[in-house]
């Protein structure tokens, strides 16, 4: 099945299920532009049915990692032109993934100190820079939030304009959106916590400014409902993402993407794994990820698990993993030497 064609929307049709999960490779020159290497990197994999972008910056205040694209200025907007023309030129489709860190900020990046839900601290350092401990966040206000409302609208404006097909909002790993969505991070006694819909409603608001901006077909949002990333499941946590999911379910959004390293085991408090978790509240488009093979994914497909599913670490690997999987030829294993390069 993994080799069928899938009717994502009215406007996008994908040529497989097999979709390139996002991937920071930290190869943005230093004003964080996409470079031509980058281009050719992307354009190299666009056999793939969807791509998604490597997690992309949308201000300077929510980068947290060295040399991360970003998406805010005409400089960064043109180097993304580069991306996708030459993705389009191989037939393939691409959305650009957008980011805010939040509290996984570093003020080392941006000169500001990093915003979040609630001033609470992640533990650790920011990778690749090991002498940069993270730091407290402020805790943003009202006006602070509208404006990074916007901010995600104008980053979704700015994925159009450089010839992306759409965008997905990055909503999972722990990084802003999540950190209002779970309580560990989301503290708040206003309308934005304490309840799983107040918790709820930034990313709503997100999306449907998204929404607004660009049109439902071109937005997709991932969620990470297991909090296996920068940040720890505290009991409750699932009510939070099945009234989310449920409001989704009004949006027509392009997809969901599950957000998860490993989603072959279950979780207790998801009552399954996260994929079944989300196929049971979700009624839109599902795109699995974590550990998948042919096998797995195909597996997935049959049994109506998800609709797509999302290669990560095989793709770092194997720019030619579709023709691989396809043809049977065996696969380069991932390993982590293979981030210094891009190719
Ligand atoms: C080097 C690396 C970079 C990643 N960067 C991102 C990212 O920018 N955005 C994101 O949502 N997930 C990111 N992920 C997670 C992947 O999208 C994916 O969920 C994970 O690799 C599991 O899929 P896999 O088992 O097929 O690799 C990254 C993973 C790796 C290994």
């Amino acid at each position: 099945m993994l080799f069928t064609p899938y009717k994502l929307n009215e406007s996008i049709t994908l040529a497989n299920r097999l979709v390139m999960a996002p991937l920071t490779r930290c190869f943005a020159d230093d004003d964080l532009v996409p470079t031509e290497a980058m281009a050719q990197y992307y354009a190299k994999r666009a056999e793939t049915g969807l791509i998604i972008s490597e997690a992309t910056v949308l201000r300077p205040d929510g980068q947290g990692y060295p040399n991360t694209p970003g998406i805010y200025s005409e400089k960064q907007i043109e180097g993304w032109q580069k991306v996708t023309v030459a993705v389009h030129e191989k037939g393939g489709i691409i959305f650009s993934q957008i980011w805010h860190t939040g509290r996984a900020a570093h003020s080392y990046f941006s000169g500001k100190q990093p915003i979040a839900p609630s001033a609470v601290q992640l533990e650790g350092s920011v990778p690749r820079m090991r002498d940069l401990s993270y730091e407290v966040p402020h805790e943003a206000t009202q006006s602070d939030i509208a404006e990074l409302v916007k901010d995600y609208a104008q980053a979704a404006i700015n994925a159009i304009k450089s010839g992306f097909d759409g965008i997905e909002i990055h909503g999972a790993n722990g990084y802003l959106i999540d950190q209002f969505l779970h309580q560990e991070t989301n503290l708040r006694s206003d309308n934005y916590g304490g309840s799983p819909e107040n918790r709820s409603r930034f990313a709503l608001e997100v999306v449907k400014a998204c929404i607004e901006a660009v049109g439902a077909d071109k937005v997709a949002l991932r969620l990470s409902p297991a909090a296996y990333f920068n940040l720890n499941p505290v009991e409750g946590d699932a009510e939070t993402f099945i009234y989310l999911l449920n409001q989704l379910n009004e949006l027509n959004l392009a997809y969901v993407h599950v957000g998860m390293f490993d989603d072959t085991q279950p979780i207790d408090y998801l009552d399954g794994r996260v994929s079944d978790f989300i196929r049971r509240h979700y009624t839109g488009t599902l795109i699995g990820c974590g550990g998948y093979d042919q096998q797995s994914a195909n597996e997935d497909l049959e049994n109506n698990v998800v609709d797509l599913t999302a290669f990560g670490r095989p793709f770092i690997a194997n720019h030619d993993l579709v023709s691989k999987l396809q043809s049977g030829t065996s696969l380069t294993e991932y390993n982590e030497d293979q981030l210094s390069q891009l190719n």
